[in-house]
């Protein structure tokens, strides 16, 4: 995990060489979360100097190796003095490029460090928008996914309207095209002195400290049309601080202002973790998802970006969003494709800084603190909606196997009308790609109330669900714009795969077995190239079956979850009725569909089911069925059967399903495009479903 330590002082002369001590005295503090390189963003001149520059100092290896090299810059003097200094400091735990000093944060816009920035978190579009800002010039130096921020921000001032475009107005602008999870600390030349910090999804807190008494005259908010003010508070969330802190925190009420009155002393600590702040004051705020803190003038202000209401009329806002979306949908025709074909990276994505390939762990962040807790529950429950339901559907017996717990898998709508009791030793899951879908939120609740664990699996950092929830993953995948859900499906489906991998680390009996998966999610990104090769076959088969009226699709075991989720593609994009079935279920009813016209698509893989399939095979071809067959290469024992074959890439059973859904995600693409249908946006229906 990254860290984000930074220190503001305002009319509190400090020399550089004290300003030193707290940036790395901070980062100490910090050293426990792991890291591979660190680094510090400080004004290069003298106060005395007119001409002011940002000193950047990055070093690979630990604190102390920075510290060193800090000290080694000749052209620093370490006895200036600074009575108002803002700098930065970080140290970074790799997953966007290798640990080095150019990868090391801060990261910057350009070679003369107009603005640079701290980061925590992973940003998922980010291609999208180096791709965007290469395209106007900017030139990149990291492999990080980073450093797009510095240069967005530097686009948003080289395209301000007025001079007095103010440092938050930029990153209010740099944050509303952001996807995935952040917390930020920027400093620019422009706006010497001044900081500002925002986060959505990743902790960020802010200590305040000065000698004279906060004015508590009035809040110093700044109204923003219609925005939300986020009241300022003084407090620190314990439920996630070392016992350490707690005892010497000082809640006050939120009446308190914020900022020293008229130009009285102060001074600022942004850090992601309390422990680095706890040391110099205890009045902490803990900053909130779209907070946007900014200090000037030693004031410090807060107020809440309304992501949704993006109201900015700004010609380089409407520039880059147009060409954002081209560059989103790039070659491909539709966003649903793109997203289909993205699936390589996307998961991993979802894998990237969690699974640990070499020592054959998973570490989920975001539910480390809860785990004793989970461990100890009763039964797990997954409830989802839609395609995030077919996740659960998918992974509930690879999760029984590997936690060894009960897994109830539920429709929210359904798990709502039945009120199905829930106890505080249940733990709770709710899958959502978009994280509002109104019928999950409602479960969410219904489940807070009778004081279950609850845990979000969600795709958008921020949301309604991934804020409610005590803990939750972020799957990373990326912004899905197709209103079919494509890449989420997998990701949510290798995040609870993870999950379960992550539950069962301590198992002597299954270690076996997990080393099996965490080598099949190694090669998954490789398989899923290979799948997705077929789409010229597939697309050949769509052109025999799009004037069909119906189309079955049927599995079981692992591959049931399959056999739902395709036909909900088939049938939310060509508007063909199509039906997943069990195939265990054939003999009590569906077999009666069968004849030589009903289109009928099997999904068999050599997996434990692989002998009922077969079964189920001849009760098809017996009533002249004519079965599409997706199988696993070299089955030859399915293909003797089969009007036609797609063969499959083998892997781990219970991952099987991550392969055997695309096939079927790129039939309904080409069957939708053959009918003359808005792929993206299927009628009567909306990305994600606000109301019950
Ligand atoms: C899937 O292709 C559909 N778009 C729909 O079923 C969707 O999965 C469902 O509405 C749940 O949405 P969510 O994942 O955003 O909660």
């Amino acid at each position: 995990m990254c860290g984000i330590f930074a220190y503001l002082n305002y009319r509190v002369p400090r020399t550089r060489k004290e300003i030193f001590e707290t940036l790395i005295k901070g980062l100490q503090r910090l050293e426990y979360r792991g890291y591979d390189s660190a680094g510090v963003a400080i004004d290069g001149n003298n106060n005395e100097d007119k001409e002011r520059f940002i000193k950047l100092v990055k070093k690979r290896g630990k604190v102390k190796a920075l510290e060193e090299e800090l000290y080694k810059q000749d052209d620093l003097d370490s006895k200036a003095d600074f009575e108002t200094h803002f700098g930065i400091a970080h140290t970074r735990w790799a997953t966007h490029g290798v640990p080095s000093a150019i990868n090391s944060h801060p990261q910057r816009s350009d070679k003369s460090n107009e603005f640079v920035v701290i980061h925590n978190g992973i940003i998922t579009n980010y291609k999208d928008l180096r791709k965007f800002l290469e395209s106007k010039g900017y030139e990149f130096e990291s492999e990080t996914d980073t450093e797009t921020i510095p240069k967005l921000i530097k686009y948003m001032y080289d395209n301000r309207e007025s001079e007095d475009t103010s440092f938050s107005a930029l990153v209010e602008r740099v944050i509303q095209q952001l996807e995935g999870a952040f917390a930020l600390v920027f400093k620019s030349i422009h706006y010497p002195g001044e900081a500002v910090a925002t986060r959505r999804g990743s902790p960020l807190l802010i200590g305040v400290r000065s000698k004279y008494k906060l004015s508590t005259d009035q809040i110093p908010v700044l109204y923003r049309t219609c925005k939300l003010i986020n009241p300022v508070t003084f407090f620190l969330r314990t439920k996630n601080v070392k016992n350490m802190c707690n005892s010497r925190l000082k809640r006050l009420d939120s009446s308190t202002c914020l900022h020293a009155v008229g130009d009285k002393a102060v001074e600022f600590f942004f850090a992601s973790d309390a422990s680095a702040i706890i040391e110099h004051t205890n009045r902490v705020i803990f900053l909130e998802d779209d907070d946007i803190a900014a200090v000037t003038d030693g004031k410090l202000s807060i107020h809440r970006l309304e992501r949704s209401a993006s109201d900015d009329p700004s010609r380089a806002i409407q520039t880059l969003q147009m060409e954002l979306q081209q560059i989103m949908k790039g070659n491909f025709s539709a966003f649903m494709q793109k997203e289909i074909f993205e699936q390589p990276e996307s998961v991993v994505n979802t894998m990237r800084g969690r699974v640990n390939f070499e020592s054959s762990t998973v570490l989920l962040g975001g539910l480390k603190d809860h785990l004793k807790e989970i461990r100890r529950c009763r039964r797990l429950i997954i409830i989802g909606c839609g395609t995030s339901y077919h996740a659960a559907v998918a992974t509930r017996q690879v999760l029984e196997e590997l936690t060894e717990l009960p897994v109830m898998v539920e429709l929210a709508s359904d798990f709502l009308d039945r009120n199905t009791p829930v106890f505080r030793d249940d733990v709770c899951f709710f899958i959502s790609q978009s994280g509002e879908t109104a019928d999950t939120l409602m479960a969410l609740r219904y489940c807070k109330e009778r004081r279950a664990l609850t845990v979000g699996i969600t795709n958008t950092v921020g949301s309604s669900i991934s804020r409610e929830t005590d803990c939750g993953v972020h799957i990373n995948a990326g912004p899905e714009i197709g209103v079919a859900s494509t890449k989420a499906y997998t990701s949510q489906f290798v995040s609870l795969v993870m999950f379960g991998l992550m539950m069962s680390e301590d198992r002597i009996s299954l270690q076996k077995r997990r080393q099996e998966i965490i080598s099949g999610l190694k090669s998954l990104p490789e398989m899923i190239k290979e799948v997705l090769s077929l789409d010229e076959k597939i697309h050949d088969l769509a052109l025999e079956l799009y004037k069909q009226r119906s189309l079955l699709v049927m599995g079981r075991g692992y591959n049931y979850a399959t056999c739902l989720e395709g036909a909900l593609k088939i049938k939310e994009i060509t508007y063909m009725h199509s039906e997943g079935i069990l195939a265990g279920e054939l003999k009590h009813g569906p077999l009666a569909l069968i004849d030589k016209q009903m289109p009928v698509i099997m999904v068999i893989m050599k997996d434990p089911c692989f002998t009922k399939c077969q079964n189920a095979l001849q009760q098809v071809t017996a009533r002249q069925g004519r079965p599409i067959i997706l199988c696993s290469k070299e089955d030859t024992e399915s293909s003797k059967f089969a009007y036609k074959t797609i063969e499959l890439p083998h892997t781990v059973d219970c991952l099987q399903g991550v392969l055997s859904v695309i096939p079927l995600q790129l039939l309904s693409f080409h069957l939708a495009v053959l009918r003359g249908y808005d792929v993206d946006f299927p009628r009567n229906l909306a990305k994600s479903v606000t109301v019950e």
